[in-house]
């Protein structure tokens, strides 16, 4: 194979798949030296969710002050960088066509080695990377069962090691982040929505209405689109007055979607000999979900790892991380790269 990063390599990571603009610089793809993160909610906000030709012209925009400040931020310079990781898939083409023309640009006129990262891939690797000087936070134990819930993917994934997965469940319909999102956006709570429903459910009953919890039979796939039709049908028969009302409904709505993923964690829990129990992905930030696996490991006397919250929505720190551990096992990216609206992690 042709080079290979060290365990003191510089990475420097770029994301562009969805709607945040983000670069990082990561250590032997471990110590975050530095994460910086665009966020386009406000342009997003009044359509109630991410336009792609907007948030694309956004990345466009701020691509390049982004990792310059990521440099800056790290107090090191292109020169110091060892390789330049880039989201080539799952997300939004215009978006990711972004970040990837940026990363070839750098890679292109630096001579730089050039890796693509799988962003699902990227959320599992917010598991083990930590702030520069602390230990990471997660210990290598594998097999490690990971639920990945996010805006575009809900999935349950057996990770034999870095780069070595196998998938358990996946959601048939909506994403869990997705149904969150299009909760808040029939509650009129705003978007993001996960984040909305979170505090809009502070000081409410989650028992209040007894919303679904859809299973498949035999199966650890997910589906939350019931749910959502469940949530029309109720603000149609009920509406939504008051701010108890709309307390109760957002804490049992949000209730649904977190024991609807922790009961398959379970299930896959006891189904599979695992080692210890990890969460990623948009959906991870949420402290209900956060508390409940927290349970589900105890009553195993499984460990369990959340990565910190700033991790766990999109971020290039992951990137850079994942970035690390492919070109370990892979080598570099071809300059040539395409980019990929699906790109399945096993
Ligand atoms: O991972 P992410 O930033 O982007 C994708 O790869 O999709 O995830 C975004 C998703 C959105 O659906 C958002 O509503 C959800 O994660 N999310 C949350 C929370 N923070 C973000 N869901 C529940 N609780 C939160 N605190
Ligand atoms: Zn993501």
């Amino acid at each position: 194979m042709s080079w290979q990063p060290s365990s003191d390599s510089l990475t420097l990571g770029i994301e562009t798949s969805c709607d945040e603009t983000a670069a990082a610089v990561v250590a032997g793809g471990r110590q975050i030296l530095s994460n910086v993160v665009a966020i386009q909610d406000d342009l997003h906000a009044v359509f109630g969710g991410v336009v792609p030709e907007v948030a694309s012209r956004r990345h466009t925009e701020v691509i390049t002050v982004i990792i310059d400040r990521a440099l800056a931020q790290a107090q090191v310079s292109l020169d110091d960088i060892d390789l330049i990781a880039v989201t080539q898939g799952p997300g939004l083409i215009g978006s990711l066509l972004v970040g990837v023309s940026a990363a070839k640009g750098l890679a292109i006129s630096s001579g730089i080695p050039l890796v693509g990262v799988n962003h699902l891939e990227a959320h599992v690797m917010s598991n083990f990377i930590a702030p520069s000087g602390q230990q990471p936070p997660a210990q290598d134990l594998f097999p490690a069962l990971c639920l990945l819930a996010s805006g575009g993917h809900t999935s349950l994934v057996l990770m034999h090691n870095f780069g070595d997965y196998a998938s358990l469940g996946e959601t048939r319909d909506d994403a869990a982040g997705e149904a969150l999102d299009k909760g808040a956006r029939l509650l009129e709570l705003g978007y993001p929505g996960g984040p909305a429903i979170e505090k809009a459910a502070d000081g409410g009953d989650p028992g209040a209405i007894a919303f679904p919890r859809p299973q498949i039979e035999g199966s650890l796939d997910f589906s939350f689109s019931g749910l959502k039709t469940a949530l029309v049908r109720h603000v149609a028969k009920s509406g939504i007055e008051d701010g108890q009302q709309i307390a109760d409904v957002a804490a049992s709505f949000q209730q649904a979607v977190v024991d609807t993923l922790t009961r398959n964690v379970a299930r896959a829990a006891r189904q599979h000999q695992v080692r210890q129990v990890i969460i990623a992905g948009g959906v991870a930030a949420n402290q209900v979900l956060r508390r409940r696996i927290a349970e589900v490991g105890r009553s195993r006397g499984i460990p369990v790892a959340v990565p910190p919250l700033e991790l766990c929505t999109d971020n290039a720190a992951m990137v850079a991380a994942a970035g690390h551990f492919t070109a370990q096992r892979r080598g570099p990216s071809e300059l040539d790269m395409d980019v990929f609206s699906a790109l399945p992690l096993a």
